[in-house]
């Protein structure tokens, strides 16, 4: 077997209701003036509130900076290490989706001081030390709970990842109880994001191993298991649940054996039209598969496995099966439904040229000129 490592946080706790014992959370990490990264849409569902008030009780003090917002910006992280400063915190808490944590992420190691967020992306260029920190997804989801990377607009465009594993937090929290409003739109695209790093991470080029494909495997079969139950029956808590742990499942899987050319393709168009993370993944899916599929064809087959229902466990049976969930999900299916100008699919194959940190993943080379054909078959789908 090829030598690999893997990675992962040391602590994950699953359970309703523990977001409220975030206090207690606090006290074993010896942090007595948190900072709680959050946004305010999630302020006003009144979801903050309570888990605020329980940290509030058991530290000395507590400071929010609800802030943040999608596909956070350079100055939204400027913003939040403002405030972290300003009240001297001797910790980091995300409750949020991926972007409060990778805000969080960004803003503990900060805090050490005498590093800039500039000199922070690429990959191991993060120097060792942050403060203790704290994850609670709210979506199922990004993963970035259990991921070393943080993923950051620079300009006014482009998306940037910094990955180290000094971003691994001290302690992931998974309580179902706060994703049981997310609405079905946000709850289809998250979710499809997830299976879309479980496909990745099992047919990553260069990084791809057991323990990865084993969370990667569990993950796409929660994920798949449960969607349709979480859209169709929002509050089902066992059900949300397991989309909360197969997300973080596929979170470990390509923290370890990272994603590729959806990722890639995907994030040009989160850049350039603010098109949500998940829905530009579920948008570039179909036409990437087809890309990969005959260099991944066994390992097509063995995610077809997974599956509910009669699928065919085959390259087509995985493909037919996310083209029918994305159909049913009800998010738009086709870049030209997406609002994408077709004159506009040059400039972003150019542009997904940068995100080589992913293309290098991919089991089949991309070129310009193949993620422009890409494009244009997610364009007229
Ligand atoms: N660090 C990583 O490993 C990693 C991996 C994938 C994606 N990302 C990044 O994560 C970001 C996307 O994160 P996301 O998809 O979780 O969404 P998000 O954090 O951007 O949130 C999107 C919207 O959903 C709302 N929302 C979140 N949870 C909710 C809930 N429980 N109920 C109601 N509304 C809720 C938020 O208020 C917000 O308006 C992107 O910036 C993406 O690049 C990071
Ligand atoms: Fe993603």
């Amino acid at each position: 077997m090829t030598s690999f490592s893997f990675s992962t946080v040391p602590h994950v706790r699953v359970g309703a209701g523990l977001a409220r014992t975030l206090g207690d959370e606090c006290l074993k990490l010896g942090v007595s003036r948190p900072l709680l990264v959050t946004d305010n849409g999630l302020v006003s569902l009144g979801l903050i509130a309570p888990v605020a008030q329980a940290i509030a009780e058991q530290c000395a003090s507590l400071t929010v900076f609800d802030g943040v917002t999608a596909d956070p910006s350079e100055s939204v992280v400027e913003a939040a290490y403002a405030v972290a400063r300003e009240s001297d915190v001797d910790g980091v808490i995300a409750v949020g989706g991926g972007s409060s944590m990778d805000v969080a992420k960004v803003v503990s190691v900060l805090m050490k001081g005498e590093r800039l967020l500039v000199d922070m992306y690429g990959v191991d260029q993060v120097p060792p030390g942050r403060l203790p920190l704290v994850l609670v997804p709210t979506t199922a989801g990004t993963g970035s709970e259990v991921t070393p990377v943080a993923v950051i607009t620079t300009g006014a465009t482009t998306k940037a990842g910094v990955s180290s594993a000094v971003l691994l937090p001290d302690v992931a929290i998974l309580d179902a109880e706060l994703t049981l409003g997310l609405p079905a739109s946000a709850t289809a695209m998250t979710g499809i994001d997830a299976m879309v790093h479980a496909i990745e991470a099992y047919t990553s080029k260069l990084k791809k191993n057991p323990i990865s494909d084993m969370f990667a495997l569990r993950a796409l079969r929660l994920l798949s298991h449960n969607i349709n139950r979480v859209l169709t029956q929002p509050a089902d808590l066992a059900a949300r649940e397991a989309m909360l742990l197969g997300s973080m499942f596929a979170g470990q899987a390509f923290a370890n054996a990272p994603v590729a050319a959806v990722h890639a393709l995907a994030y040009p168009l989160g850049g350039h039209y603010h098109i949500p993370h998940g829905l530009s993944n579920s948008l570039m899916l179909p036409s990437v598969l087809a890309f990969n599929a005959p260099a991944v064809q066994q390992e097509y087959g063995e995610l077809a496995a997974e599956l509910p229902g009669n699928v065919a466990q085959s390259a087509a049976g995985l493909m037919t099966w996310c083209s029918a969930l994305i159909a049913a999900s009800g998010l738009p299916a086709t870049l030209e439904a997406a609002g994408v100008a077709a004159n506009d699919l040059p400039m972003l194959a150019a542009d997904a040229m940068l995100q080589q940190r992913l293309l290098v993943n991919n089991p089949v080379e991309v070129t310009e000129a193949s993620a422009l054909k890409l494009y244009e078959k997610a364009w007229s789908g």
